[in-house]
């Protein structure tokens, strides 16, 4: 039977207080009760009597309170996830970027990488991967040593074909035409361990980097940035601040494209975006 361990309000302000006093780590502004529930996860999984300990053991030793911020923060990620996104990204945003000379496009927020992944195959299939300068970003140090391995598991991982047919193999502009695209041109399959590893040529376009959305500052300008299912974790001051970080850090005409779940609450000011396509995608105007 699993164990569940419920914790107060007040205990999980004192935890959020805690870690910004003795780490200047901050998630101040992270939704409450979906922080609450990982607290809470994070409690029973690590074995632990209670806050006072986690508290305890966070403030004498720095590497575990890194692999608590790992084990607080939720990865769930799939490759091509939701076809309808990368099927309009395919359709209606990728052939106006042909006649450019470069295109930046940052994933804040990346996990294990497949979102990262998946662009980078569908900008080969578009002949777009030479102009392409690819940043990813997470504050989770473990997944993003992942990501950079691209090793995925079949058991785990079982609908990433489906979902590569999907996207990869059908025409956007005429779905009863179907492209050939053998997996092995970006997967190595290792049967023995029962997983694919993502071709070099894709791992090596992509820079994963340590990044936190809600204090670090970014000098760059990109073409494209994704932000999926991240704001989700924050609450709407958090979320209108980094939905500003992010009009910043767009050009003008750039696409930000959030999760299909999301929504931003309002504007923030002086930020003007146009929704465009689907839900989730919009653009810098
Ligand atoms: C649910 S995953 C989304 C992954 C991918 N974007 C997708 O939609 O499939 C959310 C990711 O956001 C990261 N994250 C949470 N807070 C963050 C922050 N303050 N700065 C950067 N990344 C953060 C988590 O570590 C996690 O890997």
């Amino acid at each position: 039977m699993a164990i569940k361990v419920e914790i107060s309000t007040d205990d999980v302000r004192k935890v959020v207080r805690e870690f910004k006093k003795s780490r200047n780590f901050s998630f101040e502004n992270y939704a409450e009760m979906s922080f609450k529930r990982r607290i809470e996860y994070l409690l029973v999984s690590h074995n632990l009597s209670g806050i006072d300990e986690l508290l305890e053991k966070t403030r004498n030793d720095s590497i575990y309170f890194r692999k608590c911020i790992n084990d607080i923060t939720v990865n769930t990620t799939e490759l091509f996830r939701d076809a309808d996104v990368w099927l309009n990204l395919r359709r209606n945003v990728l052939p106006a970027l042909k006649d450019k000379s470069g295109i930046n496009i940052w994933h804040a927020g990346c996990s294990s990488g497949e979102e990262v992944f998946s662009m980078l195959i569908l900008l080969n299939e578009m002949n777009l991967l030479e102009k392409a300068k690819v940043f990813a970003t997470d504050i989770n140090t473990e997944i993003l040593h992942k990501a950079r391995n691209g090793v995925f598991n079949h058991r785990f991982n079982n609908n990433y074909f489906q979902n590569f047919d999907k996207v990869v193999k059908i025409n956007p502009l005429n779905y009863d035409e179907k492209f050939d695209v053998p997996y092995d041109k970006y997967f190595e399959q290792d049967e023995l361990s029962k997983s694919f590893r993502i071709k070099k040529f894709l791992r090596d376009k992509v820079t994963f980097k340590y990044h936190n959305l809600t204090e670090d500052s970014v000098f760059y300008k990109f073409d494209i940035i994704f932000c999926r299912n991240v704001i989700i974790y924050f609450n709407t001051e958090l979320q209108n601040k980094v939905i500003s970080l992010l009009h910043e850090s767009l050009f003008k005409d750039g696409i930000l494209l959030i999760g299909v779940h999301e929504n931003i609450a309002y504007l923030p000011v002086g930020s003007k975006f146009e929704s465009r396509y689907m839900k989730g995608l919009y653009v810098k105007k």
